[in-house]
Order: C-alpha cells, then sequence, then structure tokens
C-alpha cells in the first residue's frame, strides 16, 4: 500500500528511542529513511541515559556535508539514515509538541527533513530534533572503545545507556533489511564484549571468594583437629 499524505498533516521522524517509543496520539508509523545525514551517538544525555553529573550518550544526526569534513573513526556506506516516521492525529498536534519538547530538551532543535517510505512512495515533510554541532551537548568523534565504555558505565531517569543502544540496534534491525548501521552495531558489539569481559571478572572473582571461604573452613577444621 502506498502512502497518500497532504500539507496539512503533522510527521515526525524518529531515528532514536522513538523507533521504539513512539509519541502518544499517532495514528500512522512507516519504516524509511532520511538522506543527507549520519547517525552518531555524539550527543551528551544529562536528562535520559545519564545525569548532569555522569552524562551518557544518546544520538544526533550530523549533516554529512559537515561530517566528511571531520576525522571519525567509522566510516558510513550509506547515504541513508532509517528510521520510523509517525502521523500525529490532527487535534493532538500541539499536545503531542508539547510532549515532544519536554521529552527531546538537553541540547536538541527542530528542524524538518524530507523522510522516503520504504516502499518507494512519495517523500514526505517530517519533523526532526537534532543536536546539531553548536549545541552545549554535543560531543563530536569520541573513540568507539571509549565511547562503547562510557554508554555501559552510564545510566539515567530513563534506564541504562547501554539498554538505549542494544534496544536502537534490535529497533533498526526490524525496519528493512537495509536499516542496519554500522557505528550502531560497531558499538552494541563492544558493549556486549565489554559486559562479558566484566562478568567473566565477577565470576573470578565470585570463585576466588569461594576458593578462600573453603580454605579458610578447612584451615578451622585442622585447627579444630590439631588441639
Ligand atoms: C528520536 O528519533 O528518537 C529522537 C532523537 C533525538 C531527539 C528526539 C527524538
Amino acid at each position: 500500500m502506498s502512502v497518500h499524505t497532504s500539507d496539512s498533516e503533522f510527521w515526525l521522524f524518529g531515528y532514536g528511542s522513538l523507533i521504539w517509543k513512539p509519541p502518544p496520539h499517532f495514528d500512522r508509523r512507516i519504516p524509511g529513511y532520511v538522506t543527507g545525514y549520519v547517525r552518531r551517538f555524539w550527543q551528551s544525555s544529562q536528562d535520559h541515559r545519564g545525569t548532569p553529573e555522569a552524562p551518557g550518550r544518546v544520538v544526533t544526526l550530523i549533516e554529512r556535508s559537515f561530517w566528511e569534513t571531520l576525522d571519525d573513526h567509522h566510516t558510513s556506506e550509506s547515504d541513508k539514515v532509517w528510521g520510523t516516521a509517525y502521523r500525529i492525529q490532527a487535534d493532538k498536534v500541539a499536545e503531542v509538541r508539547e510532549y515532544l519538547d519536554i521529552r527531546e530538551i538537553n541540547g536538541y532543535t527542530i528542524h524538518y527533513t524530507p523522510f522516503f517510505p520504504s516502499d518507494g512512495s512519495d517523500h514526505i515533510s517530517t519533523l526532526v530534533y537534532i543536536g546539531t554541532p553548536d549545541n552545549d551537548q554535543f560531543m563530536g568523534p569520541q573513540d568507539p572503545q571509549k565511547l562503547a565504555e562510557h554508554i555501559y558505565r552510564s545510566v539515567g531517569p530513563s534506564g541504562p545507556n547501554m539498554d538505549y543502544l542494544l534496544s536502537l540496534e534490535v529497533a533498526l534491525g526490524g525496519l528493512s533489511s537495509e536499516s542496519g548501521d554500522e557505528h550502531i552495531k560497531d558499538l552494541a558489539n563492544r558493549v556486549r564484549m565489554i559486559e562479558r569481559a566484566d562478568s567473566d571478572k565477577s565470576h573470578t572473582t565470585d570463585q576466588a571468594i569461594d576458593h578462600k571461604l573453603k580454605r579458610i573452613g578447612s584451615t578451622d577444621e585442622q585447627e579444630e583437629t590439631e588441639k
């Protein structure tokens, strides 16, 4: 089924948590992509996936022409940033915009960009929140391993930063066979490796404590028999 829209409709493009946490009062939801941007975990989060004392990291969109001037560790072969467009019920637009402004403040500003539905229908004008390079929370390029470690450690009122990353990876995988994002996949793989190493370490520590307790127990026993 192709997507028919009219100019009076309000459409919102989600490329981060909106993909798996939809806004209220939407009556249509379609997968697709925008072009001319690169998605990166370069926005600091003090209100959702971190705190003012220990900010986490969330995604923003970087204009591709600007991104090309930067020294990034990850490449970006595709010009498409995949996500979800939501049409908001006409009588709820003001309410939803207020909700989104509250939910998404922290450096993001409102922009409009054409969205291309995955079924090849005509593009739709969508509103999108972007943390541009001039906002205080914009971090710019970061070493992927350090970034993954940072995400692994961070927690905020909306939950662990790591859950945001892994949920985004899963949500992107569900949009289309070509909607994977190398930057997201690489960070998710790194975070899983850090988690595994951490759990191996605590397993080893548990075993060491167990071993020590057994030794203490056996020494007590020996002392008991030797007396
Ligand atoms: C989103 O697409 O989930 C989103 C990203 C940044 C700000 C607001 C929404």
